[in-house]
């Protein structure tokens, strides 16, 4: 019996603005179109995961509003287990979302009922918890909720991977606590501000300062430069994007931890769990939204064989 993947983490309607670029601060300009799509950060990662076949659980708080009824849908229809997705008394999470012509994105999220994930939740869902093969989490809900998971993950000798967006301070025992983090540049930034500042390093060395934290591995995501892994005691990886045509690059970061974790799930080696996972992300964003984006394993499978002559890793 494989042992599920757990998210533990947001569930958000995104309200997506498209428009020729990003509007600069104070600045108004004309978008040209307007779509609603399922998100959140945990939402994303956990429809991404279970599209690729593998099984997930999902534990979070929707909204007691139409929204919320909406996302649990959502979330059962790709294949997630929502026993642990709870109404609240609150609205749901939403994000808003603008992106420009090339994919770039900013985003505003409001968390409602995401805010209300709290330890006493979590411990409710505690047997569904103890069965992960490995916990999956990101900062879109309360941090006492995330240093509480981190310390059931060690009591319970589960991998906990945590993606810290957004990024905010991250106390030293719950970074010790972590098997996986995988910031972009600007959360290794956020997070590291002095290290990166001192010396103009590169994100080498900013990866190499999480291992030196006591984060066991580190994913450092660079966008269309691909990714790079610092383990303990191991040589860096470095794994390049696949070249795509970008046209939506939400939830990028989202694909890319879900096609991880199912590749580590399924006893893949790290460098081909990244080549995989980076797989997923470039799919993704060659499509719109967040959730519709995540292709099935059988999509990532066709992609891989179709591009494994121009990827020289
Ligand atoms: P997001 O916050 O948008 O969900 P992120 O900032 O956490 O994403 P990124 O570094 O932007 O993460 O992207 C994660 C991974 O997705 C990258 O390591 C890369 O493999 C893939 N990726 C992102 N952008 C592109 C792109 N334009 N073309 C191909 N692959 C991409
Ligand atoms: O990572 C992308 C997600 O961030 C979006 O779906 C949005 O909901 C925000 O949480």
């Amino acid at each position: 019996m494989r042992k599920p993947i757990v998210v533990v983490g947001s569930i958000n309607l995104d309200l997506v603005v498209g428009a020729e670029r990003l509007p600069l601060s104070g600045e108004t300009i004309t978008g040209n179109s307007f779509a609603t799509f399922h998100g959140g950060k945990g939402a994303n990662q956990a429809v991404a995961a279970a599209k690729l076949g593998y099984p997930v659980a999902m534990v979070g708080n929707v909204g007691n509003d139409a929204f919320g009824a909406e996302l649990r849908r959502g979330l059962e229809s790709a294949g997630v287990d929502t026993e642990n997705v709870r109404a609240v008394e609150n609205s749901s999470g939403v994000a808003l979302i603008t992106t420009g012509r090339q994919g770039e994105n900013n985003i505003v999220v409001v968390p409602g009922a995401n805010g209300r994930l709290t330890p006493e939740l979590l411990e409710k869902s505690a047997g569904t918890m103890e069965r992960a093969g490995i916990l999956l989490a990101q900062l879109e809900v309360p941090l006492e909720t995330i240093e509480y998971l981190a310390e059931f993950a060690e009591r319970h000798n589960i991998p906990l991977m945590l993606d810290p967006a957004p990024a905010r301070d991250l106390p030293a025992t719950l970074l010790r606590r972590l098997s996986w983090i995988t910031p972009n540049e600007t959360e290794a930034k956020a997070l590291l501000p002095a290290d990166i500042e001192d010396q103009g390093a590169g994100p080498g060395r900013a990866a190499e300062r999480f291992v030196a934290l006591g984060v066991e591995n580190v994913i450092l995501k660079l966008g269309a430069r691909g990714c790079l892994i610092a383990q303990r005691d191991m040589p860096e990886l470095r794994v390049p994007a696949f070249s795509v045509a970008a046209i939506d690059t939400t939830a990028a970061g989202d694909a890319f931890n879900a096609g991880f974790a199912v590749a580590l799930m399924r006893g893949v080696e790290i460098e081909r769990c990244a080549v995989f996972a980076s797989a997923v992300a470039a799919i993704s964003v060659t499509r719109p939204g967040a959730q519709p984006s995540m292709p099935t394993a059988a999509e990532v499978d066709t992609f891989l064989k179709s591009h494994s002559a121009h990827f020289s890793n």
